[in-house]
């Protein structure tokens, strides 16, 4: 029922810090990557390049890209909505990017300022310019299993912006339960809904407990890349109630009992959350980092 080896989607830097109440300095977020990297994570996004004013913490982008320790067999795919990000990222010399897609209305204006049909008017050169510079575009989209203004996203909603991002050029798509509202059942009808279940990431919030639930589920119907983030960090500044990821932690965990290989350190990945608690100030809300190294 579940795949032979995971692939792990290391967001911790991107994800994790872009909701931190303080700006993490750049010098840190650089060790914390090397660090990552030394622990064997082997997909790790670095940093967006979006709006400075709409995500301080990343307005450094540049500056971390610039001094980052490429390692061999690592891929240090960033976000970018629009083509003064694309510029921005391909002047960084970057090789992967993502672009994040809103299934609902009120999201899109929310993160993006956009309605949900000019996100895509947004996205379309962007992914047009990236793959003919020989890019790889990864396509998330947010609010897959619930949305906090609007309540239920149906399913179809989610298909509907994926194939349009399918369409586009993206490679994989990563549904977002950005707000971690998600269960088992709606994780495997959302799934199930796609045609090419070989392209789907999942990204799993831990709001209400529920992430790890849900990425075995998701797992179980065929998927096998994952998205978390190293010591449970993460949030979105335009989401209400959003709190941390997956952690990364929490999954290797489970991966390890149940056999599945990751090829990640788990010891190396707790003790690099536990130093970075140190430098946010606060514990990590992994009880499995907190188990290894309380
Ligand atoms: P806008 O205000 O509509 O931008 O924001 P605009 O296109 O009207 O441009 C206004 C000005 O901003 C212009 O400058 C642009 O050059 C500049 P001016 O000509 O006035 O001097 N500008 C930029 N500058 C630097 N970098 C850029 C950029 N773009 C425009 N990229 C925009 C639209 C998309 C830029 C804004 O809404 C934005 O930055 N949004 C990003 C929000 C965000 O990062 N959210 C978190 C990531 S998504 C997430 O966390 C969910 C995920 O984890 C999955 C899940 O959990 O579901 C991925
Ligand atoms: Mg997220």
């Amino acid at each position: 029922f579940y795949p032979q080896r995971v692939t792990i989607w290391e967001v911790g830097a991107r994800d994790g810090l872009q909701n931190e109440q303080t700006v993490v300095p750049v010098a840190t977020k650089l060790e914390f990557l090397g660090r990552l990297a030394d622990a064997g994570l082997t997909t790790l996004e670095a940093t967006s390049f979006v709006h400075p004013k709409w995500v301080p913490q990343l307005a450094d982008a540049e500056e971390l890209l610039a001094g980052l320790d490429h390692r061999a067999g690592v891929e240090y795919p960033v976000l970018v909505p629009n083509e003064r990000g694309l510029d921005r990222a391909l002047a960084a010399g970057v090789g992967h990017i993502a672009i994040f897609a809103s299934a609902t209305e009120t999201f899109a204006k929310r993160n993006l300022n956009r309605t949900l049909d000019e996100q895509f008017e947004m996205f379309e050169p962007v992914v047009t310019r990236a793959l003919a510079e020989g890019l790889r575009v990864r396509g998330y989209i947010s609010m897959c299993f619930g949305d906090p203004w609007e309540g239920d996203v149906e399913p179809e909603q989610v298909h509907a912006v994926g194939e349009r991002l399918l369409d586009m050029g993206c490679w994989q798509l990563s549904l977002g339960d950005t707000i971690g509202v998600a269960t088992p059942g709606l994780v495997e009808d959302v799934i199930a809904g796609f045609d090419e279940i070989d392209r789907l990431a999942v990204h799993f919030h831990d709001t209400y407990g529920q992430a790890l639930a849900n990425t075995l589920t998701a797992l179980r119907c065929g998927v096998s890349t994952v998205d978390s983030s190293a010591g449970g960090l993460g949030g979105c500044p335009y989401a209400e109630s959003a709190t941390g990821n997956l952690a990364t932690e929490d999954l290797v965990w489970a991966l390890d009992g149940m056999g599945i290989e990751h090829g990640v350190d788990l010891d190396a990945l707790a003790a690099t959350s536990a130093w970075m608690a140190e430098q946010l100030g606060r514990p990590s809300p992994s009880r499995v980092v907190r188990a290894l190294t309380g």
